[in-house]
């Protein structure tokens, strides 16, 4: 079921999960260090469907300048903080924004999977997309891993910003709930300067302490959660969903929506050479849907392959909510991958039926 845990764990890693499944659907409050600038109250919040760790069907507000090829970043990053803890922090809307995106929360189900593959392999994939003579060019979205201080191949996000989960459970910390942390130690609060933020600030310093029994941060608790999250399990293939499947492969969905990447070695068992079944190659492509946003190593008009499994569960489609189902999410798709998008559209009424029964299935 979605929301489970993988299989296999050790009792130690199955209490880990259970206290950072608990961290990460409580309500914060001021005495926490909520805000002072905040989009929501807890991360269960926002990732919360079907089950606690899933997405979200309400959007996120970025926004910047864009100057001919010069993008301008607002002062302490583009996303626009919602809600206030004061009314002398409202965060601003830049008086020159000319960009603005809208973004869905991505779900977290098996995303421990995603961490244990090696960078290696997605530098491989990324290569062999370069060798190949058709539309498709994925890139490796290579990032400074603020958990590791080391350059790290990027896989979460939509614009693969991160490549580990403590490094993205700090990030939203800070910037989803205004509570900082050891990675990142600054209240933010679109168009708002450092002083006023220090004004507002209920809990001065690092709001993510330690316990002072366990010695986990609360950082340390949602990386538990979502490393031991299981991946959502597929249906049962019918025929038409197995067909499906080789026109899926056939037409070149599969070149970017790689049915299947191996987890390299892991010290944990649960995570190590497993296939991570996710439909996607984790890459920054350019498919002409791009939001604008340059962020961490991604261009405006990139954007990560959409990991597929657990479509069924989704309903908003694309990484703005913009399609409304299946076949609109799919006439979407150009520049890189407008080739199979033609391939698509030229589909015989039951080969496409049959794509679409088997999207389902995911
Ligand atoms: C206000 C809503 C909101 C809250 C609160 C929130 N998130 Fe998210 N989350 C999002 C959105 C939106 C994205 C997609 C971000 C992007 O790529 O721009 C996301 C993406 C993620 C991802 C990336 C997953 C992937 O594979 O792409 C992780 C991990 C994550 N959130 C963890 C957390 C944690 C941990 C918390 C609590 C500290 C949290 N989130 C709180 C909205 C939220
Ligand atoms: C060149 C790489 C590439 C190819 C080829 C490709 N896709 Fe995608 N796909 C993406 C990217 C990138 C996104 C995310 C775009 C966004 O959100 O702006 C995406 C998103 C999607 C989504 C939405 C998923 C979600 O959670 O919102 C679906 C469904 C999808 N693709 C199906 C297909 C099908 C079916 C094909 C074959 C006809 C295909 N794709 C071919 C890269 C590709």
């Amino acid at each position: 079921m979605p929301g489970d845990r993988l299989s296999g764990l050790t009792a130690a890693s199955i209490s880990l999960f259970e206290a950072g499944k608990e961290d990460f659907a409580s309500v914060e409050g001021l005495e926490d260090g909520l805000g002072p600038a905040f989009n929501g109250v807890s991360c269960g919040s926002c990732h919360s469907i079907p089950a606690l760790g899933g997405s979200g069907n309400s959007t996120e507000t970025r926004t910047a300048r864009r100057d001919g090829n010069t993008y301008i970043e607002p002062a302490g990053g583009s996303l626009l903080h919602l809600f206030t803890t004061d009314p002398r922090c409202q965060p601003l809307l830049p008086v020159n924004a000319n960009v603005f995106a809208r973004r869905l929360a991505t779900p977290l189900f098996g995303a421990g999977l995603i961490e244990a593959i090696p960078d290696a392999t997605l530098l491989a994939i990324a290569e062999q997309q370069r060798r190949s003579f058709d539309l498709v060019r994925g890139r490796v979205a290579m990032i400074r891993d603020v958990a590791s201080n080391t350059m790290r191949a990027g896989r979460f996000g939509w614009k693969s910003q991160h490549a580990t989960l403590l490094a993205f459970s700090g990030d939203a910390y800070t910037n989803e709930m205004g509570i900082t942390n050891d990675l990142f130690p600054n209240e933010v609060g679109l168009g708002l300067p450092a002083q006023q933020l220090a004004m507002c600030d209920t809990v001065p310093g690092i709001d993510d302490r330690r316990d002072p029994v366990t010695h986990l941060r609360g950082i340390d608790l949602f990386e538990g959660f979502m490393k031991f999250l299981a991946p959502p399990e597929r249906l049962p293939l019918s025929p038409a969903a197995a067909r499906g499947e080789q026109v899926f492969a056939n037409i070149g969905c599969a070149r970017c929506h790689m049915p299947s990447i191996m987890t390299g070695p892991n010290a944990n068992p649960a995570l190590s050479n497993k296939p991570v079944r996710a439909y996607s190659d984790f890459l920054l492509h350019d498919i002409g849907t791009g939001d604008g946003i340059d962020q961490a190593a991604a261009r405006g008009g990139e954007m990560r392959t959409a990991p597929l499994w657990g479509l069924r569960f989704r309903r908003m489609l694309m990484h703005d909510g913009s399609a409304l189902g299946l076949d609109p999410a799919v006439q979407m798709h150009e520049g890189e991958a407008a080739g199979s998008r033609m391939l698509y559209r030229f589909l015989p009424p039951g080969d496409r039926a049959a794509l679409l029964a088997f999207l389902s299935s995911l």
